[in-house]
């Protein structure tokens, strides 16, 4: 029997790359700023008219999320095009590789969909929209069809992002199941203080 060094044992364990500290937080971010959008934004059709003010309240709150979540997709989308994602484990299938490639562009094709549709659908209307308490300037006439189109889309692409939500998470929760390491790429990863650096 041979003896195992302490150094062929870190070697042996798989370290796949990991994901920069900004995609990690922007990630974390938006999965919980989108999935509650998502659920306002169903809810929210809910919500009577009276009394006045009520269901404009709740509208203008989930516009003025949906713009700041907006803005946040942005700096991930220019963080993800300037930042490769780390290389799966060697391990992985092939159709593994490509289902979680056709997912990942999918959800980020809904999070550019998203916003831009439900901001161009309400700038369609003739109301002003309004970030929190500020109206914005109006970029053009009010257009029925435009509004409605825009709005088709909106509703259309929610459903696809559900359901592209829906399969990723499920994928995340049998990667951690499985302790595979993939899951632990996109969380931040505990630092252990190296004992050659405790001069105490
Ligand atoms: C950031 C991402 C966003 C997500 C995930 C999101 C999600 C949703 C969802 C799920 C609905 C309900 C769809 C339905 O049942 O018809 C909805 C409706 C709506 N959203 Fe968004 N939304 C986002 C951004 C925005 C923005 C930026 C605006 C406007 C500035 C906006 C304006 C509206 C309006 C006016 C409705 C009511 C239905 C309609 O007239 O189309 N949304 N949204
Ligand atoms: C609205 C919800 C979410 C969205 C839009 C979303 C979006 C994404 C995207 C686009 C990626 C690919 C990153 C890249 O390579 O650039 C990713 C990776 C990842 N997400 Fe999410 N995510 C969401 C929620 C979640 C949740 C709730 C979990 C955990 C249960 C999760 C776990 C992961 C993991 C582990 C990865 C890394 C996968 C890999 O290494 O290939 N995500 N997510």
């Amino acid at each position: 029997m041979t003896a195992t060094a302490p150094e062929d044992l870190t070697t042996a364990i798989p370290t796949p790359g990991r994901y920069t500290t900004v995609a990690i937080v922007l990630h974390a971010v938006l999965a919980i700023g989108l999935m509650y959008q998502l659920g306002l934004g169903v809810w929210m059709d809910s919500v009577p008219k009276t009394p006045p003010g009520l269901r404009a309240g709740w509208f203008n709150w989930h516009k003025s999320i949906g713009m700041v979540l907006g803005l946040l997709i942005v700096l991930r989308v220019l963080w993800r095009l300037t930042h490769a994602s780390p290389p799966l484990p060697d391990t992985t299938p092939r159709w593994q590789i490509q289902a979680a490639r056709l997912n990942h562009a999918t959800l980020y094709a809904c999070m550019v969909v998203m916003p831009l549709s439900g901001f161009l659908g309400s700038s369609f209307t003739k109301y002003p929209i309004k970030f929190f308490d500020l109206a914005l300037p109006r970029l053009w006439e009010a257009s029925a069809e435009l509004k409605t189109l825009f709005g088709t889309i909106h509703t259309g692409a929610s459903y696809v992002f559900m359901a592209a939500i829906a399969v990723h998470i499920l994928a995340a929760v049998w990667h951690g199941v499985r302790r595979d390491g993939v899951v632990s790429r996109m969380l931040p990863q505990r630092t252990r203080a190296p004992i050659e650096a405790d001069t105490h």
